[in-house]
């Protein structure tokens, strides 16, 4: 008997695939979660296939029937979905000729699967560009409202983790609210930017077939379809786009999730964290381990290497499509469900966060972080010039670490002994609440600005 390859494709070969090769060149593994958009956007061609009369009204209708059928087996886990049907583009093509017969065989005219697979892609990552907006948006909210409760609530803002100033921990909750917005705009640029049409440029040259490109993009709610059909298959710097602004938000959860664990610790003991979100030891009984905020810490590890790895991919790469753009599915999928995962896990720990006033007004007094507002009295009262007053406020510092105690507790009397002229005024200038009040520029994390800015917040951010 005659060798031949029973493949879809197999028409011109004369040996049967590997089994290696078909194992290590499949990716219905990973990719069979693209179904439902790879049948949306089947169900878009054929009626626009119908449209242009390049297949007839009934075949149309029986196309669409076969598709909607397995759309139903795939989701009720009774599709028998196959590594020799190589991906999910086969499976399903595959299936509906099993179902229908010879109308399924039309479906893949004037189409590739190059063009069908960005199309799958883009459609999918769409749908989890707006779900992941939303999470952050959620998230933007809960730290809005922990702002709100506590946006006189005083605690040491550090830089070098060493206490700098004092600030309240409402304004310090806004800072993450800004990154997060900047996030969501990096999406929705990039959503705005990948939202063109694959469909219609075919394997790569575009096709003669008298297709209907925008009819189709409507259909699927793409603003239009690509302009070059070479560039369109060849396309991934969308998916490139959306890992590296999930790095960046994995980054800014990371640092605030490092100082979950480090305020949480028994030395800072800043914050409480959920018991929800914390586990035990198996050994230690005493123990309450930030783990939520550690792994939200660790994923940066996997979504940057991701990003990295669809890069290496793409380097390089002779136009147009090669196999190696398979590659691009995993990182795609787990980049989308971890950052998922770290925002709503963020936002369980944020909801049900209790500071620690008392714990972070300790570490206030014995960082002396009103050692600024100290110098700049001297400047503004005493005409020091900055760098001196910063020399004898230097002085001040030391005589309070000496006697051990904040520079609010030093007397007037001590501080006259390195600067003679200054009047009791100062007293309430070495005020933990004086520095803060005063901090009133914009921006600043004066009380009254906090509660103007989770006003602006709530406008920018949280509308609609
Ligand atoms: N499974 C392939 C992928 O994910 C689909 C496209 C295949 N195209 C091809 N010409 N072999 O990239």
């Amino acid at each position: 008997m005659k060798k031949s390859n029973s493949k879809i494709w197999g028409g011109r070969f004369l040996a049967p695939t590997d089994e290696i090769m078909e194992e290590f060149n499949s990716s219905i593994q990973f990719d069979k979660i693209l179904y439902i958009e790879d049948i949306e956007g089947s169900i878009a061609h054929s009626e626009m296939l119908s449209k242009q009369n390049i297949i007839s009204k009934d075949e149309l209708e029986l196309i669409k029937s076969g598709l909607k059928q397995i759309e139903l087996e795939i989701s009720n886990n009774e599709f028998n979905f196959s590594v020799k049907l190589e991906d999910i583009h086969m499976n399903i093509e595959n299936r509906l000729i099993e179902i229908i017969g010879e109308a399924g065989k039309k479906l893949h005219t004037a189409r590739s699967r190059n063009d069908q697979v960005a199309t799958d892609i883009k459609l999918w990552l769409r749908k989890r560009i707006d779900q992941i907006e939303l999470n952050l948006k959620s998230l933007q909210r809960t730290l809005i409202e922990k702002s709100e409760i506590h946006f006189d609530l005083l605690m040491p803002g550090y830089t070098h983790l060493q206490v700098g100033q004092p600030v309240t921990f409402g304004h310090y909750l806004l800072a993450y609210v800004e990154m997060l917005g900047r996030d969501r705009g990096r999406l929705s640029d990039c959503r705005s930017r990948l939202n063109e049409l694959p469909l219609g440029s075919a394997a790569l040259a575009g096709t003669s077939y008298p297709i209907d490109r925008h009819f189709v993009a409507q259909k699927l709610d793409f603003s239009k379809p690509t302009e070059n059909s070479m560039d369109t298959v060849s396309d991934r710097d969308f998916a490139i786009e959306f890992m590296s602004s999930s790095s960046l938000i994995a980054i800014h959860l990371s640092r605030l999730a490092e100082e979950l664990v480090i305020w949480s610790s028994d030395r800072f003991n800043f914050v409480k964290l959920p018991e929800s979100y914390t586990t035990g030891s198996s050994i230690m009984p005493q123990k309450r381990n930030p783990d939520a905020a550690e792994l939200i810490r660790a994923k940066p590890g996997r979504i940057f290497g991701n990003l990295l790895s669809l890069m290496t991919v793409l380097k390089g790469l002779p136009m147009t499509y090669g196999k190696d753009m398979q590659e691009d599915k995993e990182p795609i999928f787990d980049t989308a469900k971890t950052i998922e995962l770290c925002i709503v896990n963020m936002e369980g720990m944020i909801k049900n966060l209790e500071p620690v006033p008392d714990k972070m007004m300790e570490a206030l007094q014995k960082g002396f972080p009103t050692a600024t507002d100290f110098a700049d009295y001297l400047v503004k009262n005493l005409k020091i010039p900055f760098r001196d007053a910063h020399h004898l406020t230097g002085k001040i510092v030391l005589l309070a670490e000496k006697k051990e105690v904040a520079l609010e507790n030093l007397t007037i009397e001590e501080i006259q002994t390195i600067v003679p002229n200054v009047d009791i005024s100062i007293l309430d200038i070495l005020k933990i609440e004086s520095s803060v009040s005063k901090r009133t520029s914009y921006g600043g994390t004066a009380p009254e600005n906090v509660l103007q800015a989770i006003k602006k917040a709530k406008r920018r951010f949280l509308k609609d």
